[in-house]
């Protein structure tokens, strides 16, 4: 079987961790949001993965070069000349996408993050015999989203709407599809949207269909976003009672550390913690509902929560880092700082505090 992230956008709401990297790249629970898409894919028996990309397709290919090897799986990219949105790049992929056999693709956006019932979504697809599958998840506030209509007795979606200004539903397009190369015969090579004009197409036609997708969901495209993923991610590896959870009297609820990261005496970590490779966390720190990214060393009782710690970042003693603070790449704050929702750009070195939200440059 094959696969299509749509790898493109600019990622400008989760800057300035997008100023260092494609935000497929971006960290999510210690390794690379696309990481856990391409191994969800691998693991129902997808060998190939095309990237649909419309800028820096080299950085992405340098480094996933290293995962096709270990995961034994085809990663190719499909570059835009001009942002395609996202149908026009299946169009452009239509040669990829198409085998001998005929067999259905996956399309997926490459910023959710769910626990993939990939395989479920397989047999629902064979079950209902229709063009197209998407997976549907019930949010509170649907309007930022793709709503979908269903019939809830066999999932045939009456409607769907992009982000419809008036209530019309509160299960929204997940963002995970399973499609019938037939599909590619109603995109044209050129800008469009799936979701404005080949889904509504298709459920016009009684072929579209949804399935309500077991376990948690969400869109990771932005900082409160992705702090929240982070705990509803660490809550499901809680469920399937996973041996990644750290344990300890140091830890409190649902807590990832990487083994080569350093932890001091008497610090006190989490809840929804994530600590990556070659991190430095110094005695007596306080660290809860935030993500240490690779390289960090959190000097001696500095207090951070709900924020994110870009790569190879470093905060001073006696910090305080809350409120959404998201530091860039290679950011440093100085000894006894604090940070209320800082924003700060990469490279740079925050000497006095930052007292409510901003943007740093
Ligand atoms: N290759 C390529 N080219 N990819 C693109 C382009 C493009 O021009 N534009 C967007 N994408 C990719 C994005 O990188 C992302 O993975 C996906 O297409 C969806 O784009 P977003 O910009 O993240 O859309 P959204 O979050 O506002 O809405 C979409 O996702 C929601 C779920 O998170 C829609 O699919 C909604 O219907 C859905 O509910
Ligand atoms: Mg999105």
């Amino acid at each position: 079987m094959k696969a299509l992230i749509l790898v493109g956008g600019f990622g400008t709401r989760l800057r300035p961790l997008t100023l260092s990297v494609p935000k497929p790249l971006v960290d999510f629970a210690n390794k690379p949001m696309i990481m856990h898409q391409i191994e969800a894919l691998k693991a129902v028996g997808v060998t190939e993965v095309v990237l649909a990309i419309n800028y820096q397709p080299e950085v992405m290919l340098n480094f996933l070069k290293d995962f096709e090897a270990k995961l034994g799986i085809t990663i190719t990219c499909s570059q835009e000349t001009e942002p395609l949105g996202t149908a026009g790049p299946l169009a452009l992929a239509r040669d990829k996408l198409v085998d001998e056999l005929g067999e259905p693709f996956f399309v997926l956006n490459s910023d959710v993050i769910s626990e993939y019932p990939l395989k479920a979504m397989i047999e629902f697809h064979k079950s209902h015999g229709g063009e197209a599958s998407i997976m549907v998840t019930k949010v509170d506030e649907p309007s930022k989203y793709g709503v979908v209509v269903m019939e809830e007795s066999t999932g045939k979606v009456e409607k769907f709407v992009e982000k419809p200004k008036i209530f019309v539903g509160n299960k929204i397009n997940a963002g995970i599809y399973l499609l019938n190369p037939s599909v590619l015969d109603k995109i044209e090579l050129r800008p469009t949207s799936i979701e404005k004009e080949v889904f509504p197409k298709i459920a016009s036609e009684n072929k579209l269909f949804a399935m309500v997708l077991p376990g948690f969901w969400m869109d990771i495209g932005q900082p409160r976003d992705y702090i929240t993923g982070l705990r509803l991610y660490l809550d499901s590896l809680r469920k399937n009672s996973s041996p990644k959870l750290a344990s300890g009297s140091h830890i409190v609820g649902n807590v990832l550390v990487d083994e080569s990261a350093k932890i001091g005496e008497g610090c006190l970590i989490g809840p929804d913690v994530a600590i990556g490779p070659g991190c430095v966390i110094e005695s007596g720190v306080r660290l809860s509902r935030c993500t240490i990214m690779r390289g960090v060393r959190v000097k001696k009782h500095a207090c951070i929560s709900s924020s994110i710690i870009g790569w190879h970042s470093t905060v001073g003693q006696w910090a305080r880092v809350e409120n959404m603070t998201v530091l860039g790449e290679d950011v440093h704050v100085c000894d006894e700082i604090y940070s209320n929702g800082g924003v700060v750009l990469p490279h740079k070195e925050i000497k006095t505090s930052i007292l409510k939200p901003e943007i740093v440059m």
